[in-house]
């Protein structure tokens, strides 16, 4: 499949592919038991590039394509899939937003320090009552002279303890529902704006997901992200991108159940002989293979698409939506394959079990992506 990709991009995937597997696997598993969020990591990839990958050098971007950005979250995601998702919700769902909506001082602003991984971005898009139906925000901002008044909390906010920028979203006339609400570019250190809890979860680890509260934090009317009231489309767009950042990350966990399998049914022996000798194994190998394949291809279909900025949301929808359950299935299969020993921490596919489940919910859970998916069939 890689004779799809140009030298460019195979050269970005090889690079990313060894820092990946030289820097960022051997402190994984430490770091995502300890919750520990890999800040020295995340800045030598920054060095590298690896944080504005698909964004024009003028504003301190790599000026490559999205295919070489989503080819990077999955190599990164084969080790570490905490690490994929901290740099894919930075880029696609702050950087992307920031970049195509912003106008042209924001992007001065925030770009070269975003780009660079100076400063981590979040997104704040959820509320407890507004997950799947993402128009039900409650959280309001309201406009008094030249500065916009954000009042209400956000939950389950990607890299929401570290980041220093976020993109959040409010209601800005609740009569309109989804046609009511507006992005805003809200900075961490801004009177008001406070972290509330910090979610223990199943999986991912070492990226934070966190509430944010407003009280009364004032922003310039500046702050303001795209048109008033284009906050759902601005969220819809730029979850097109994000839905491809996630599938990404599942390539990547699906990938490292494949390789770890492989090499531990050749060296795990019973009765006498290795266990990938096993028809039950190998059956189990080639499917994990086929279906890791076949979810590679809508992947990369959707993020061609994405660089010939056509529109794919469609598209994103499926290759999400394949790409999780890929990772979920490939992540069972492994641990069967590793027996009891999988099922404990002295190998890593438990990780991988554990990280494979949110891709499946976040971003879209899988019900969500097929009502995308079926609206656009039978609306064509
Ligand atoms: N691109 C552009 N516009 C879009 C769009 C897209 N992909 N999807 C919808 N729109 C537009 C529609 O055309 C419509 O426009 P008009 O107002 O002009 O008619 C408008 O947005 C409203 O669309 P819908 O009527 O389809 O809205 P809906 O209320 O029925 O909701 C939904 C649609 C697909 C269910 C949407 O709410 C959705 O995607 N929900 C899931 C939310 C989600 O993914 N949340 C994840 C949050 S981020 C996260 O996980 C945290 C993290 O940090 C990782």
């Amino acid at each position: 499949m890689d004779f799809l990709l140009t030298e460019e991009q195979l050269m970005l995937k090889d690079m990313v592919a060894k820092f990946a597997k030289e820097r960022i696997a051997p402190e994984a598993s430490e770091n995502e038991r300890n919750h520990r969020f890999p800040a020295e990591i995340i800045k030598e990839a920054g060095e590298l590039g690896l944080m504005g990958i698909a964004y024009p050098s003028e504003y301190g971007g790599s000026g490559m394509d999205f295919v070489s950005y989503f080819l990077a979250i999955e190599e990164i995601s084969r080790y570490c899939a905490s690490t994929g998702v901290i740099i894919s919700a930075h880029s696609s769902l702050v950087c992307d937003p920031i970049f195509r909506f912003g106008t042209e001082e924001q992007k001065q602003r925030y770009l070269p320090d975003l780009l660079s991984g100076n400063k981590i971005g979040s997104f704040s898009l959820t509320e407890a009552g507004a997950g799947s139906d993402a128009g039900a925000t409650k959280t309001t901002a309201v406009l008094d002279g030249d500065e916009w008044i954000l009042n209400g909390s956000k939950l389950f906010a990607t890299n929401g303890k570290e980041a220093d920028v976020f993109i959040l979203i409010a209601s800005t006339d609740s009569s309109k529902k989804t046609r009511g609400l507006t992005a805003f570019i809200v900075d961490k250190e801004t009177p008001g704006y406070k972290i509330g809890k910090v979610e223990k979860k199943l999986g991912i680890k070492s990226s934070s997901t966190a509430e944010i509260i407003l009280e009364n934090v004032r922003i310039p009317k500046t702050q303001m992200l795209g048109d008033l009231n284009s906050g759902f489309k601005v969220s819809m767009v730029t979850l097109d991108g994000g839905r491809l950042g996630i599938a990404s990350q599942a390539l990547g966990i699906a990938k490292a159940c494949i390789e770890d399998s492989i090499k531990y049914s050749k060296e795990r022996f019973q009765f006498d002989q290795p266990i990938s000798n096993n028809q039950a194994i190998q059956w189990m190998l080639a499917d994990m293979w086929v279906e890791y394949e076949a979810a590679r291809l809508l992947v990369y279909r959707a993020s061609i698409m994405k660089d010939r900025k056509m529109v794919y949301s469609k598209e994103a929808a499926a290759a999400k939506l394949k790409a999780s359950e890929v990772a979920m299935d490939c992540a069972r299969k492994a641990i069967q394959i590793f027996g009891g020993y999988g099922y404990t921490e002295d190998f890593n596919v438990e990780r991988y079990y554990r990280d494979a489940k949110i891709t499946e919910i976040y971003e879209g859970t899988s019900e969500i992506q097929r009502l995308v998916i079926a609206r656009t069939l039978l609306a064509d």
